[in-house]
């Protein structure tokens, strides 16, 4: 049974299972004296070695160690772009012949039939691809999914939460950074990643933490710009490229953990994105 204050998603102590501190690795729990509520919205989070971490309007913030200049960078951006975020990306609809949130149901072809389902979307941005796991499905069976978001912009967190909250969905939210997921080893069916991994600063390392989390047979699925052969031979492709760079990356094929299995690459959206599968 949720208990919600004016509709504002708190956080909700289960969440606290499978989060780990991300200085020592160990455990986290309540440290204030609201350890009775089912959800809470401001409160602080220690692990037994006395690591203290601040939950800010239901957020935990798991941020370790500091953020390298390059993705603060980033991240400065993200800040500044996040209330327009989602409408700079419809941008992409009309100029790649794409409709975005309809390509983002593709995230339900990783998703089991029936079973329970738990998936992490690492840099969650502001929820689109959990709205439109939500539009794929009609807003029903919902409760048989587990969903988390992470991402290390609050700004996009704010966005994400203020549009969780509207559509009344259940999805756990955490500050935190790709190169140190504050989440227990094994915790997840499905780790989804779109739109970050082009400009992170280690990219091997963020693939190795999504491995981590992912439980053995689950799945990651990462997804960013970057253009189909054939595209980039053609001079749609080559006004793309020129017209924002990112559109040039390669898959990141390169990065990939050894220990990963049944590696998948496909080109989407009209060739101007790639996707790589694996399992753990
Ligand atoms: C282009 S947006 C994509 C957002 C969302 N996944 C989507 O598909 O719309 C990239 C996201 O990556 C996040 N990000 C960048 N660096 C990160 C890092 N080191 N750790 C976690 N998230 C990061 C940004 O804050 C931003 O929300
Ligand atoms: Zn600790």
């Amino acid at each position: 049974m949720l208990l919600l204050i004016g509709g504002k998603r708190g956080l909700k102590k289960p969440l606290l299972k499978v989060l780990r501190c991300p200085k020592c690795q160990r455990s986290l729990f309540i440290s204030e004296n609201n350890a009775n509520l089912n959800e809470i919205h401001e409160t602080t989070l220690a692990c037994e070695k006395g690591h203290i971490w601040k939950v800010e309007d239901g957020i935990p913030s798991l941020v370790f160690p500091s953020v390298s200049s390059k993705d603060a960078k980033w991240i400065a951006q993200y800040e500044e772009m996040a209330e327009s975020y989602d409408d700079l990306v419809k941008q992409y609809d009309d100029w790649l012949g794409i409709d975005m949130m309809k390509e983002r149901e593709r995230i339900v072809r990783f998703v089991p039939i029936e079973a329970p389902v738990k998936i992490l979307d690492v840099s969650i941005g502001t929820a689109a691809t959990f709205i439109a796991l939500y539009n794929a499905f009609q807003g029903k069976q919902m409760e048989r999914f587990n969903l988390h978001g992470l991402d290390l912009s609050l700004g996009m967190l704010k966005v994400a939460k203020q549009k969780i909250e509207k559509r009344s969905l259940d999805i756990s939210l955490v500050h935190g950074n790709v190169f140190n997921i504050p989440y227990k080893n094994n915790s997840f069916n499905i780790v989804y990643h779109s739109g970050g991994i082009n400009t992170f600063s280690d990219i091997g390392l963020a693939l190795n933490e999504m491995l981590r989390v992912v439980r053995s047979g689950g799945i990651v699925v990462v997804v960013d710009e970057g253009l189909s052969p054939d595209m980039r031979e053609s001079e749609k492709g080559k006004e793309i490229i020129r017209t924002n760079s990112l559109f040039a990356a390669r898959p990141p094929i390169a990065y990939l953990p050894e220990k990963v299995k049944d590696v998948e690459m496909n080109y989407i959206m009209n060739g101007t994105f790639y996707e790589v599968v694996f399992r753990k």
